[in-house]
């Protein structure tokens, strides 16, 4: 049987109620919400609502109609910051970020907002402090990831907020490798725009994700077109949610969301942490004992996930990730993990890492077999 090891990237598999709610939603509803006043378009839009409602409730997000749904984290992250910052705005982010993150930051820095980039330390962990120095009267975003998706390091997200909440600054947080595993309560944190997947943490299916967005922010549709409200105007709707969620929706994919939300609700988001926490902490102590092997990311056992990032002396990333699935059928991902400053920071630039990050459905079986397949390619290679 082969071993996913790669649920950073997306979770695999989903629970069976996922599989379900997705077939169900083609095979029995098959309409689209909005666009209708017959049954099965009404069946429609009460499922998009009841599953916005559903997001609403993880996060804790003040107004429901302000959830939108996008196609992933990344459409997200853009919509947040090309919605909200204008040439000589300053945002602050930090040397952590995905590129679903920096990437829109740094073109939007090229059409004249100014952009703070935060080193983060060696362990790949931002010191809120160096983001109240890089504070500007024109600051008017923090953006940070929540976890990191190479270290599975915890930022202070409580306390970057705070400071953004005293400069009168937007908070975002990218919740990519947070959502369904850390705790996100947008208002006891402060968080203004927090962008998710479904895919990863929630255990929905590729395709979905969210922005969530606090009331009183104002935010600017990136895109237009059809949205079943406004009809007869040529200018895009800006009212929340339709304004923000031009075309048909993924409606299979929402519900199979909604179920993924549900599951991880029942069997509780620090039953879930845990088991992926322990899993992990497993892998780090027998990978400790591998000659050569370095680990990266926090050195404090509460500031990490259950993402694990290592390399291996005089062994090249991309190889061990090639020969772990060749040889044994395991799935790790390997590289620069779309996050190559983090890796500049951490010290693992330009090879990379191997990154391993068990999910729900793995054991401690698999984690076995992940470590003894890793000793006996290193074997290999030096003998
Ligand atoms: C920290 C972080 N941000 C953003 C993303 C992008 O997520 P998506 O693939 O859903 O766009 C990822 C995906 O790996 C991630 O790890």
């Amino acid at each position: 049987m082969p071993i996913y090891l790669d649920n950073a990237a997306t979770s695999f598999p989903k629970p069976e109620q996922v599989y379900t709610a997705v077939l169900q939603t083609m095979q029995q509803v098959g309409a689209s919400p909005g666009r209708g006043g017959y049954g099965s378009a009404l069946d429609a839009s009460r499922l998009l609502l009841a599953v916005r409602e559903a997001v609403a409730g993880l996060v804790n997000c003040a107004d429901s109609a302000r959830v939108i749904f996008t196609h992933n984290a990344t459409v997200a992250l853009n919509m947040a910051v090309m919605g909200t910052l204008l040439p000589g705005d300053h945002v602050i982010t930090t040397s952590m970020e995905h590129n679903s993150l920096l990437r829109p930051l740094c073109m939007l820095e090229k059409q004249g907002v100014d952009l703070t980039i935060v080193q983060a330390d060696a362990q790949g962990l931002v010191d809120p402090a160096l983001i109240r120095t890089a504070l500007r009267p024109a600051t008017r975003m923090i953006a940070v990831a929540h976890v990191s998706n190479v270290t599975g390091g915890i930022q202070d997200i409580v306390a970057i907020a705070a400071i953004a909440r005293e400069a009168g600054a937007l908070m975002l947080v990218d919740a990519a490798q947070s959502a369904g595993l850390q705790e996100l309560d947008m208002q006891r944190i402060g968080i203004d725009l927090l962008a998710a997947p479904g895919h990863k943490g929630l255990l929905g299916p590729q395709g979905t994700g969210f922005l969530a967005v606090a009331p009183g922010v104002q935010l600017r549709p990136v895109m237009a077109g059809g949205t079943g409200s406004s009809s007869d105007q040529d200018q895009q709707p800006d009212g929340f949610p339709e304004g923000f969620e031009p075309g048909t929706h993924n409606l299979p994919g929402i519900a199979g969301l909604g179920a993924g939300i549900a599951f991880v609700q029942a069997t509780g988001l620090e039953q879930i942490r845990m088991h992926e926490q322990e899993l992990a902490e497993y892998a780090r102590v027998r990978l400790q004992q591998l000659p050569g092997c370095c680990l990266y990311g926090p050195l404090q056992t509460d500031r990490r996930s259950g993402v694990v990032s290592f390399a291996v002396d005089g062994f090249d990333a991309a190889t061990v990730a090639f020969l772990l699935d060749r040889e044994h059928g395991i799935a790790v991902r390997a590289g620069l993990q779309c996050a190559p400053r983090a890796h500049r920071t951490i010290g693992s630039y330009p090879g990379g890492t191997v990154r391993l990050s068990p999910g729900w459905f793995t054991t401690r079986n698999d984690i076995q077999r992940f470590c003894d397949a890793l000793i006996s390619i290193t074997r290999k290679g030096t003998s």
